[in-house]
């Protein structure tokens, strides 16, 4: 039988330099990082981007984050400011992403910013993710690794699942930690949440003042489609029960298991149901059920992120 994921490779010496050598040749790699798996690529190479955007079969006017080692590798591409460095200094590396304005002297692709005047960047705290950048001169564009509007994918497998052998190497570094994407902070004119994550509004408050996205508004970044995280199959909120042949969804100790009811956290713990969200998703899709009906999440800490995916994935 020929294995379906001979591009899956562990970690080492031999296949960090294959992927370093890949990343300098304007190739993508698949690649783990502490929030989803993403597809990395040279931020300052037109092919590498285009590679990216063609994969993904991304929409052009959605612009890609650019991930760094640390702040003195972005200084050159990005204007910093004081609440930048106020949230750098607590939570980078780590799981949130800033939108800055680009500097004019910046070698960053124009199709990685979607041509705005402004750049998402991101730091890593994933290990390998961090040793890679460790050894190239450029920054890596890396959206999550998965079909525009799909679900982000947790493990290597998702990302085999979602290209193929479109992709010649994805490092396997088992199941994401945080296992939904990053908090991503506007830090151009007011400081807003375009995209909640795990570090919360709540948590960023104590540094700053910082708005919430606005629940109406539609589209609340350049790429915040509303039917996004989408699992290929109908979503539906706040339900109590499924019938049979639909999946539920559930959180917390008073749902029995049953063949057809997935817990994402038995102790409702939002943290660890937020790691299992795609996940779960992801297994309902493979097992064959055609809908998902899921209960009511609460709407507090890691409980916002959740119910942000699951309002679009519902719509
Ligand atoms: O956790 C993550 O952030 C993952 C991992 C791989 O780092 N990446 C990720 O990338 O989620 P992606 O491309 O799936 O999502 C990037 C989001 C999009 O919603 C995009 O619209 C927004 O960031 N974004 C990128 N550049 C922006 C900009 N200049 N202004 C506003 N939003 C921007
Ligand atoms: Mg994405």
């Amino acid at each position: 039988m020929k294995n379906i994921y001979s591009n899956i490779f562990s970690f080492n010496k031999k296949t960090l330099n294959k992927s370093i050598v890949n990343l300098k040749k304007g190739n993508v790699v698949g690649l783990p990082t502490e929030t989803v798996y993403g597809l990395g690529g040279n931020a300052y190479s037109k092919i590498a981007v285009k590679r990216i955007f063609d994969l993904k079969k991304r929409p052009k006017k959605n612009p890609l984050i650019v991930h760094y080692l640390n702040y003195k590798d972005a200084d050159k591409d990005v204007v910093f400011n004081r609440d930048f460095y106020k949230l750098y200094k607590r939570f980078c590396p780590g799981p949130i992403t800033f939108v800055l304005k680009k500097k004019n002297t910046s070698k960053i692709q124009s199709s990685v910013t979607a041509k705005l005047s402004t750049v998402a960047i991101r730091f890593p705290s994933h290990r390998i993710t961090r040793s890679i950048l460790k050894k190239l001169s450029f920054p890596l564009a890396m959206p999550s690794a998965n079909l525009s509007s799909g679900i982000s994918p947790v493990n290597a497998f998702d990302v085999s699942d979602e290209f193929k052998k479109k992709i010649k190497i994805i490092i396997n570094s088992g199941n994401s930690k945080i296992g939904i994407e990053s908090t991503v902070v506007s830090l151009v004119g007011k400081p807003k949440i375009l995209r909640p994550g795990i570090i919360g509004l709540k948590t960023i408050k104590k540094f700053l003042k910082i708005s919430a996205m606005k629940k109406s508004s539609k589209i609340s970044g350049p790429g915040m489609l509303k039917k996004h995280y989408s699992p290929g199959i109908p979503v539906l909120l706040n339900k109590k029960k499924a019938d049979k042949n639909c999946a539920l969804i559930t959180i917390g100790k008073k749902y029995k298991n049953k063949i057809n009811s997935f817990n994402l956290s038995k102790n409702s713990d939002l943290k660890e149901a937020a790691s299992n969200l795609y996940k779960t998703f992801r297994k309902i899709k493979k097992q064959g059920f055609k809908k998902i009906y899921v209960v009511k999440i609460p709407n507090h800490g890691p409980g916002i992120a959740i119910n942000d995916r699951l309002r679009r994935a519902s719509n």
